[in-house]
């Protein structure tokens, strides 16, 4: 699918014909071709407890009973796309030997990425009046080295870009930054990657915000945003499992970890392995930020608390 963006404030006035315009090639991958599906299929418990026990222990994410209607929805399109009628003939295949590229479908399907621009600002207003200032205050010049490892649709990834971005022009500063979006989710992580949102995701944003890094589709029907391409160039992203025995993959310099709302879906005991894992490519002295409404309480993390949800590494 081809998009055309054009920058927000020549959209909003349609004044200029002499707007930069910027191409955005991007293809979805559908899975819908089946033929001879009929309706939905039903999942029986123990079908359930097979699925919800493997995801549990390769993905930490809970999937307690009352979640079998949901799991059962969600998994409708695999059934669909792989052309079975039965969740007992998608089961084989999946733990089946050509069932492995199926098992990044199954996990797509069933993670939650609610996620938004400057969800939880509280973190955004630290960095740039606490974080930032004193990276400068420091004298350490160098590039600020950020992981977002729940990045979702990159929503959080962006976030933080458009923070770097607006601190270095209020400060007339340069500080360099780059920043790692991972996340279990192929798909998702391929929405971070084109960085295309429909108009209503970002209505809250500021309008200065928006003129200076979205632009807007020039199809008008089409009622995407895109963000500008100096934000992109500052985010790489990565599939990575937290649940992973260690993080190989990662450098083990971090100045600054988000680590917010994925924890919620694991259990305790999975939640300080994941935390520690974090921690050891957090530089020392670097930033932890957790989602609001979890909790290092009674956790045994080299961290410690600045704010609610924000900690620093010792
Ligand atoms: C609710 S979203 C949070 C997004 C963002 N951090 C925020 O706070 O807005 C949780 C994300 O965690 C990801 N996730 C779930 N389990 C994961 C795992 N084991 N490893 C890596 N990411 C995982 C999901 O795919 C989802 O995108």
């Amino acid at each position: 699918m081809l998009g055309i963006y054009i920058f927000f404030p020549l959209w909003k006035s349609f004044i200029s014909r002499s707007f930069i315009i910027r191409i955005a090639f991007y293809d979805m991958k559908t899975n819908s071709t089946a033929k001879g599906f009929e309706g939905s299929k039903k999942m029986s418990l123990k079908e359930f407890g097979t699925l919800s026990e493997y995801i549990y222990n390769n993905f930490g994410i809970r999937l307690p009973p009352v979640k079998k209607v949901m799991l059962e929805g969600r998994l409708q399109k695999r059934l669909k796309a792989n052309n079975f009628q039965t969740f007992k003939d998608y089961i084989e295949f999946l733990f089946g030997k050509d069932g492995k590229s199926e098992i990044i479908y199954m996990i797509d399907a069933v993670s939650t990425n609610k996620t938004d621009f400057f969800r939880e600002s509280m973190h955004f207003d630290y960095l740039m009046e606490v974080v930032l200032p004193k990276h400068i205050e420091d004298n350490r010049y160098g590039n600020l080295k950020i992981w977002s490892s729940a990045a979702s649709s990159g929503e959080e990834p962006y976030t933080i870009a458009m923070c770097m971005e607006e601190f270095n022009k209020a400060h007339n500063a340069k500080v360099g930054y780059s920043i790692l979006g991972t996340d279990i989710s192929v798909s998702i992580l391929k929405k971070a990657v084109e960085a295309i949102y429909t108009i209503d995701r970002i209505v809250n944003i500021p309008l200065n915000l928006k003129r200076e890094y979205f632009l807007k589709s020039k199809n008008k029907a089409n009622n995407t945003v895109r963000i500008v391409p100096k934000l992109r160039s500052n985010v790489v992203y990565k599939r990575l499992n937290l649940m992973d025995t260690s993080y190989n993959e990662i450098d083990n310099d971090y100045d600054i970890i988000f680590c917010r709302n994925v924890l919620i879906y694991f259990d305790a005991q999975t939640q300080e392995k994941v935390v520690n894992k974090l921690c050891e490519k957090l530089k020392k002295g670097g930033y932890f930020f957790l989602g609001h409404s979890e909790s290092l309480i009674g956790k045994n993390v080299p961290l410690t608390q600045v704010k609610p949800t924000i900690f620093i590494k010792q």
